[in-house]
């Protein structure tokens, strides 16, 4: 008697006890639509390092999830090129937690705070293991997807966020098959996104970017994959498409952000700014060469170029199709092909890191996936489809693009009609 006295006193005393009890798991809200054009969610992309103290809401994560890592009415948001092997940790205040994908909830993994791990401090970190059963460069190829759709989003959102490099995920104890690939801190940028329409553009050979009818949402909702390659594209379309490749934002950042002075951005992030990728576009007519700005020039907001040079005639699509996994790509009107420059992973030896050995590969990879995915959702917004091939015959693609060994083709990216609203 006396010790159910004792214990009825003592839950009195602390009823928190029954109220801090955290679910084992919990659903999320159902994911916002964001009315957002899909190319000024691309050209708002920034990477913020600093964050206010507000909190972010379970709406917004939600939706932030589902864009990196959720299911729509026809798979997945993302594309997988060896299987879905990443996972998705959040590190919130009270808890970690992993997301679930299939039931759009969040399991708690483990109780108390590990935000402390992240490089920059934020209300939320969300952090991606590789599962090392599946290829560890075309699951950073997934990541790099992954990381567009959380950066997209959480820019509509007016939330900011920055990939980093995550092996700092380790430390909240993952299972022994899994590793931390990269971690994004999330919250509102302390300096509030402010950006200016200016093209700036030099040699415009190529048209002008427009806006699409096509919000963020329906483009990653709707991400089509081609199967079959036919049609011609017009030089809008490609326009288009080789920009949301690699090309350069319209916009100027005036954010005065403290810790990313960079004031013209890309369409996708890349490890030290290195920007170490060459983009090919192979179509009937011959072999191009995408120009898009003048080495480092974004720091200073000086003039953007958007050009392809020519640099072999003739239809290689075929000889390039025989080099890929998919063979029947002979027939695509374009085909883009991103391709590592070895010299430029090494960024300026003695002052910066050099990140060209094998062992820094998945960087490269995860910056060719963001590529690839962006040119998947521009063409889903332009009302044509892609799809994610590999080089099967590295030796045969660098002939065809005329390179030698300092170059490592990483992914191609074929692009088609779209006949009758079929894919
Ligand atoms: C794979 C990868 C790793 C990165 N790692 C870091 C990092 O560890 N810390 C950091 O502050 N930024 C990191 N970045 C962000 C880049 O520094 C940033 O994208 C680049 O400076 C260009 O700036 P912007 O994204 O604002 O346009 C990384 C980007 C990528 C794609």
């Amino acid at each position: 008697m006396k010790v159910l006295f004792a214990i009825s006193l003592f839950l009195l005393a602390n009823p928190l006890i029954f109220y801090n009890k955290l679910e084992s798991e919990y659903p999320l809200p159902p994911p916002l639509k964001i009315d957002m054009p899909l190319e000024i969610a691309i050209n708002r992309r920034a990477s913020v390092r600093e964050f206010s103290d507000e909190p972010v809401d379970d709406e917004k994560l939600s939706t932030i999830l589902w864009a990196a890592y959720g299911y729509t009415k026809k798979g997945r948001t993302v594309h997988a090129l060896d299987g879905y092997g990443a996972k998705i940790y959040v590190l919130k205040e009270e808890a970690v937690y992993i997301y679930n994908p299939k039931r759009h909830s969040l399991i708690l993994f483990k109780e108390g705070d590990y935000r402390g791990i992240g490089q920059y401090e934020a209300p939320i970190q969300i952090g991606i293991a590789w599962n090392k059963d599946f290829d560890e460069n075309l699951t950073s190829a997934l990541i790099g997807q992954i990381a567009q759709n959380i950066a997209f989003t959480a820019n509509a959102l007016d939330l900011g966020t920055v990939v980093t490099v995550g092996m700092a995920l380790n430390k909240i104890g993952l299972p022994s098959n899994e590793t931390g690939k990269i971690i994004m801190p999330l919250g509102y940028p302390k300096y509030p996104y402010n950006f200016t329409y200016n093209p700036n553009i030099l040699f415009p050979v190529l048209p002008l970017i427009k806006n699409s009818t096509m919000s963020l949402t329906e483009a990653i909702e709707n991400r089509r994959e081609a199967t079959q390659f036919n049609g011609k594209l017009n030089l809008q379309e490609i326009s288009q498409i080789i920009w949301a490749s690699y090309g350069f934002s319209y916009y100027i950042d005036n954010s005065k952000s403290e810790l990313n002075p960079i004031v013209r951005h890309r369409v996708l992030p890349s490890a030290h700014a290195y920007y170490p990728l060459c983009i090919y576009a192979v179509t009937e007519k011959g072999i191009y060469r995408y120009f898009a700005g003048l080495y480092r020039y974004y720091m200073w907001n000086l003039p953007v170029l958007h050009l392809l040079i020519k640099i072999r005639s003739g239809d290689f699509r075929g000889e390039v199709a025989k080099a890929s996994s998919m063979p029947n790509i002979a027939s695509a009107p374009l085909i883009i092909i991103s391709v590592l420059d070895l010299r430029k992973a090494k960024g300026m030896i003695g002052l910066w890191d050099d990140f060209s050995s094998a062992k820094f590969r998945w960087l490269w990879y995860h910056e060719a996936g963001a590529s690839a995915y962006n040119v998947l959702l521009e063409a889903t917004a332009w009302n044509l489809s892609a799809n994610i091939a590999l080089p099967t015959d590295i030796a045969i693609i660098r002939s065809i693009l005329r390179l030698n060994n300092n170059f490592l083709p990483l992914l191609i990216v074929p692009v088609s009609k779209v006949k009758n609203g079929s894919i």
